[in-house]
Parts: C-alpha cells; structure tokens; sequence
C-alpha cells in the first residue's frame, strides 16, 4: 500500500496532523500501537491556549468545545495560602479555555470516523525504513500479519516513548534534559471546583494545584517525591495534604467527592534536535516534554501540527519545499520558550530537596513580585495563554 504521509501514533499530535492534511487533499495512514479504548482513557492537562483553540475553530472541531468549554479569563497563584488573581486576559489580550485534552481527542476521532480516514489500532512493531532516504516505508504487524506501507514522508507522532526519535541516528540527534525530584499526585473527583479559577499554590509543604473539567468534575494535584506510589495517598489524606497548601478560604470551601482516577506523573523538560531527518518528521511529545506546570504540552503539539501541515500542503500544493526545509527550526524556536516558562513556573512553585533557607527567600520575593507588579504579571500571562505562532 501506498499513501503520500504515513503517520505514527494516534494521540492529538497524530490525530489532528492527519485531520488537517485531509482537509487540503494529502492522503495518510495513521498506525497505533493501542486501542481506542486506551487512547481514550488517558487523562492529560486540560487548559488550551487561544491559539489552540482558534486551531480547532479553524479545522471544524471546536462546536463541542464551544459547548462544554470554560473561557478562563484570569489565573490565581498562592503563597503561604494567600491567593492573588492575574487577570490573563486584560494583560494579555486573550483568554485560555479550559476543555480537558480526551475530550479534544474524542473530537477528532468523531471527525475521521465520519471522513473515514484510515486508521490502524493495534499496529505491532511498526519499523521505519530508509527515512534518510527518497523513498521511505513503514513496517509494522497487525492480527499476526505482517504489513507495508510506502510514502512521500513518515511523521512521528507517537510521543516520548515512540520509535521515531529512535529512527534518528544518535550521531544526528541532540538531546537536552532536565528530570525533576519529585512528581504531581492527580485527582480526578466527581465534586464542583473549589474555584471558578485555577490556583496555583506555592507552599512550604510543597505545591498543589485546582483545576477542573467541568462544574462536577474537579482535577487537583499536589506535589509528591518522585517514585511516589498512588497507594500511599489515600483519598483524606489527598484531601486534607491539598486542604493546607491552597488558600485558607479555598481550603474552607474545599468539596470533596468520589475519587475517579488518582495517578502519579513524574515531571521532566525534554528537547530533542532537530525534528526532522531525511523524510521523517517529529511531532509533539515524540521531540519533547515539558513538566505539566502552565499546561503547555498538548499547546506545543498543536503549534508543531500546524507548522507541518503548513509545509506539507505547500509541498503537495507548489512543490514548494521551503516549509520542510524550515520546520524543525521554526517549530524548536517556539517550543524553547514554552520549555523555558514550564520550568520556570515549575522553579518558582515547587519545593526542591536540597533547597536552602536562602533558595527559599528568593522564591517568595519571586512570587512577592509577581503580585505586586503588572510588568511582572504581563510577562507571565502572554506566555499563559500562548506566545504567537
Ligand atoms: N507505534 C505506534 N504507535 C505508538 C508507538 C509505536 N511504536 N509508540 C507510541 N505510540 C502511540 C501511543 O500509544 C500514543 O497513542 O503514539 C501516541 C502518542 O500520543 P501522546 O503520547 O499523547 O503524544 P502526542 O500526540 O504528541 O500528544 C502531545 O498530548 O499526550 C499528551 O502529554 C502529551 O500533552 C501532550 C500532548
Ligand atoms: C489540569 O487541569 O490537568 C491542569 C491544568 C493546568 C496545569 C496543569 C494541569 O498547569
């Protein structure tokens, strides 16, 4: 078989590629290693940057997000359980809108089951071949039988633990990394948000966090040791670790419901250069990782989406290469900054192990700053909401 983009991995980055390829007539395949069912069930962030949101409008995906999306119009961020608001949207121009990532992943699914694009699940040990070459294909095993597909270029999508990168020759590939010591501990609960708003909290016993999904869905997070286990957090001790580090009057108006789903996430910055060899393509988690402080990793996905679709349809359109020359520097210089605001919201809001009495001076006059200076507040918002692409 053969097809002009073969994508692998049918997360966001994948799923929205091969839906905005569709939409300007480039044929693709996309192979998945999981089921659905699986795909569905990952619970990631769930704050889109306008420009992500103006992406799906764009590509006919936003009218459920329309629906059931929150436009957040402002931020809060804590310290010593003291809250204080950043108004995003006066400060930056835009708002955020909060809509968890499965539900923007079950809208492009909807999407290619009614345009009937073709999508593999349950792809075993797909193989990519010749990539530094003119003439790539893709092996890989479905029910046992083993299978080929040929293409003009392959695109990975199948993030951090995928075989793209891998594909990359370690001669070409440059990885830079920093892995934090310790992890968030998440809670989905069926209970209303503490706050119309999400919370940031720094805290001495270290940082948590109020989001949501929906007015009876909350998702809260508090900072735990790396390799901490689930298991030792049972539902009140959850409730009353989050209770003592948000704000004394969240804390009070804090519901607690039935826990859903607890899990823990290990937080890491992770960039892999450059994103493209030959006719292989990286996309999305595949290239790069950010902790989930600020939310950024399904944003930085969309952007490199669009950067590639907007080179391979000029491709297919003009023979116009310019695009795919230039991807992988124009896609690196927006997700370094991305890459530099996680980790310094995530410096400013967690506790550290070797942390000194003076480290922790200066992440308090940090925050001190914050809420006292708009010119500090701007800063913080245009990255919020999503610098330009
Ligand atoms: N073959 C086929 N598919 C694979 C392989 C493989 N060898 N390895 C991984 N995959 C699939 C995974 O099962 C997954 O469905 O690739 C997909 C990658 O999806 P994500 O990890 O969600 O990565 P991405 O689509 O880039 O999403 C970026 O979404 O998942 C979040 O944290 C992530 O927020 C970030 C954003
Ligand atoms: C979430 O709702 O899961 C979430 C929100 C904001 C973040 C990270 C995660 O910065």
């Amino acid at each position: 078989m053969r097809v002009q983009v073969v994508i692998i991995g049918a997360g966001p980055s994948g799923l929205l590629l091969a839906h905005l390829l569709r939409r300007s007539g480039v044929e693709t395949a996309v192979l998945e290693r999981r089921q659905r069912g699986h795909v569905l069930a990952r619970i990631r962030a769930g704050v889109l940057e306008w420009g992500t949101v103006e992406t799906l409008r764009e590509a006919g995906l936003g009218a459920r997000m329309e629906r059931e999306g929150h436009v957040h119009e402002g931020t809060y961020f804590s310290a010593r359980n003291r809250g204080f608001r950043i108004p995003l949207a006066v400060l930056a121009g835009r708002p955020v809108m909060v809509y968890g990532q499965t539900e923007v992943t079950k809208d492009l699914y909807v999407a290619h089951d009614d345009a009937g694009t073709l999508i593999v699940d349950g792809a075993e040990g797909v193989t990519i071949h010749e990539a530094g070459g003119a003439a790539p294909f893709v092996t890989y095993v479905k029910d046992g039988v083993g299978r080929r597909i040929d293409a003009d270029f392959v695109v990975g999508c199948d993030g951090f633990h995928g075989v793209s990168r891998r594909t990359i020759p370690a001669t070409v590939l440059k990885e830079y990394e920093r892995v934090y010591p310790f992890g968030w501990l998440g809670v989905l609960s069926e209970s209303k948000p503490v706050s119309g708003e999400l919370i940031y909290a720094q805290h001495e016993r270290g940082f948590a966090l109020c989001s949501m999904r929906n007015e009876g869905l909350s998702r809260y997070y508090v900072q735990v040791p790396a390799g901490e286990e689930p298991e030792a957090w049972p539902d009140a001790r959850f409730w009353s670790e989050l209770r003592r580090r948000i704000p004394a009057e969240a804390a009070e108006a804090l519901e607690t419901g039935r826990v859903i789903e607890k899990s823990v996430a290990p937080l890491r910055s992770y960039v892999a250069e450059p994103m493209r060899w030959g006719r292989l393509f990286l996309v999305g988690d595949a290239a790069h990782i950010v902790p989930p402080t600020g939310a950024k990793g399904l944003n930085l996905a969309v952007s490199d989406v669009r950067y590639l679709h907007e080179a391979l349809a000029a491709f297919y359109r003009d023979r116009d290469e310019t695009g795919i020359e230039g991807y992988s520097a124009r896609a690196l210089a927006r997700i370094w900054k991305a890459v530099r605001f996680s980790w310094s919201l995530t410096t400013m809001l967690h506790r550290f192990p070797e942390q000194t009495a003076f480290d922790l001076r200066m992440q308090e006059a940090e925050l001190d700053w914050l809420e006292g200076s708009e010119a500090a507040q701007r800063a913080l918002a245009e990255n919020y909401v999503g610098l330009p692409y």
